[in-house]
């Protein structure tokens, strides 16, 4: 049976928190005491290059599957921006994943980044401003970047429940998930190069559009991460190290001589573990290995023990990101499809996911180490942390002794962000924390779009809450239920 773990929410304040990850040895830093006003670790402001970002605060990309089909914002995207603008975080790393490519779309309402978005893009970039001036007074040191990616394995760009894969290599055990054949055609070198070119005509709107810097996504199980693991592909771009980062260094080259003012930042799952799935009793366990080592089909994994983070190539990738003028790192970890307990811990699964295996606090802690590890190996670098919302109420405690002790240089916030957007600049501002707001991980805004509807915060936000979306997801998950 799934085991039952602490609910953050029963525990009666930061003190009882903070022995519950002393008894259960869980190595997550907490503050007793939350600070306001310049003081406050959070307010500090922080130099990228010769840029000044005003505080600690970063709100992470959050898709919400509601873009047109043909890849342009609706009011839902426009609602979503703004409350990331009005969140107070002076930094906003990408927005969103934003297809450079219409069969790289993750799905039919991933935004597409083209000359027919470019004004769309614009409009909610000015949008995200003008809420941020308004909420906090100012837009100094606001810094909006724009994510670009390719969905590869996991594309489905015309719908959502039609996979189109476009893979690097065969997985032993992705693809019979995927039901991919054994003879579905990997991409070809010729197709990956134009894939190149289209990223960095991409980064050209993106700067015509206004955007700071653009995210070359290397995360979570999409084409960027699926090169970093291809050791098995044969050609230009798998292989060898050089081979699997030839895509980041092509990338960036057609970038910097395409829009030279344009800064480049990249989010990476810097560890991975093997796919998981559900057992009998819907708990969490790993994908057996028997006949698969040393696993050659991972990125940041031993390949004797996968289930073991390396960081090894993850080091010698932050030290190529150096090489290549990449300051701002942002670092998560797995995917979502494959092991969403390590991505985005939670208190409840979503519907392809499966009971937490472990305590939720030690994914948490595991992505903070992390983290924690490659920022002491690369202090020029400005590194972003995830993973933080199952906090709940303690996030703001973890966040400010995260940043105060050096873990990391800013807190990304994600979920919470669909959820209590303000919660950390109400921590600066010393207004009381609203609990009534706090994310409780449910996992609805992934079940929702599992199901083709748009993604948003339905048990706390009204606006989705009270929406003929709501009642669509409440079907689904009974029927899940039932099933
Ligand atoms: C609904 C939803 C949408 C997301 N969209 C993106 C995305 O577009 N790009 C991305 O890199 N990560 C995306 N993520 C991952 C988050 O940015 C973040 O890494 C993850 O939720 C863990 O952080 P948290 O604990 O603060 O939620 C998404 C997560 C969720 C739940």
């Amino acid at each position: 049976m799934p085991q039952p773990f602490c609910t953050l929410g029963g525990l009666r304040d930061v003190e009882s928190f903070r022995r519950y990850l002393a008894e259960h040895r869980i190595d997550i830093p907490c503050d007793e005491e939350l600070i306001s006003g310049a003081a406050s670790p959070l307010a500090q402001p922080l130099d990228v290059g010769r840029t000044k970002v005003g505080n600690r605060i970063v709100a992470h990309p959050m898709e919400g599957w509601d873009g047109t089909r043909d890849g342009r914002p609706t009011e839902l995207t426009f609602r979503r921006w703004e409350r990331f603008g009005a969140s107070g975080a002076k930094l906003i790393w990408g927005g969103e994943a934003v297809a450079v490519r219409h069969d790289g779309r993750a799905n039919p309402n991933q935004l597409v980044i083209n000359d027919h978005s470019r004004v769309d893009l614009s409009r909610l970039r000015e949008t995200l401003v003008a809420a941020h001036k308004r909420a906090v007074g100012s837009d100094a040191g606001l810094i909006v970047g724009l994510q670009l990616t390719h969905s590869g394995r996991y594309s489905r760009p015309n719908a959502h429940d039609r996979p189109e894969p476009k893979i690097l290599y065969h997985h032993p055990i992705l693809d019979s998930r995927l039901n991919i054949p054994t003879d579905y055609p990997v991409l070809t070198d010729h197709q990956v190069k134009e894939i190149i070119e289209d990223f960095y005509k991409a980064a050209v709107v993106a700067a015509q559009a206004g955007f700071d810097f653009v995210d070359i996504k290397h995360c979570h199980g999409y084409l960027g991460h699926e090169l970093l693991s291809a050791h098995t592909r044969a050609g230009e771009f798998g292989g060898s190290f050089e081979n699997r980062t030839r895509f980041l260094r092509e990338v960036a080259a057609g970038i910097r001589a395409a829009s030279p003012s344009l800064s480049i930042a990249v989010r990476l799952s810097a560890f991975d573990t093997i796919p998981f799935r559900k057992d009998s009793s819907a708990e969490g366990v790993a994908e057996s290995t028997d006949g698969l080592l040393p696993f050659r089909w991972g990125f940041g994994v031993n390949a004797e023990n996968p289930l073991e983070p390396d960081l090894s190539e993850p080091i010698k990738f932050l030290s190529l990101l150096r090489e290549l003028d990449v300051q701002l790192v942002n670092i998560s970890a797995g995917s979502p499809y494959y092991n969403p307990h390590i991505q985005r811990p939670a208190s409840y699964p979503p519907s392809d996911g499966y009971s937490a295996p472990e305590d939720p606090l030690m994914g948490v802690a595991r992505q903070m180490r992390i983290t924690r590890e490659l920022k002491q190996q690369f202090p020029e670098l400005v590194v972003i942390g995830s993973a933080y919302s199952y906090l709940q109420e303690f996030l703001p405690y973890v966040a400010q002794a995260a940043i105060r002790e050096g873990w990391t240089d800013c807190v990304g916030v994600g979920r919470m962000m669909l959820a209590y957007p303000s919660l950390l600049l109400d921590v600066i501002q010393g207004r009381t924390l609203q609990r009534k707001l706090v994310c409780r991980t449910f996992s609805d805004c992934t079940t929702a779009p599992r199901a083709g509807l748009p993604s948003g915060c339905y048990p706390l936000d009204p606006h989705y809450k009270n929406s003929p979306s709501a009642t669509e997801l409440k079907k689904v998950k009974t029927q899940d239920k039932d099933k």
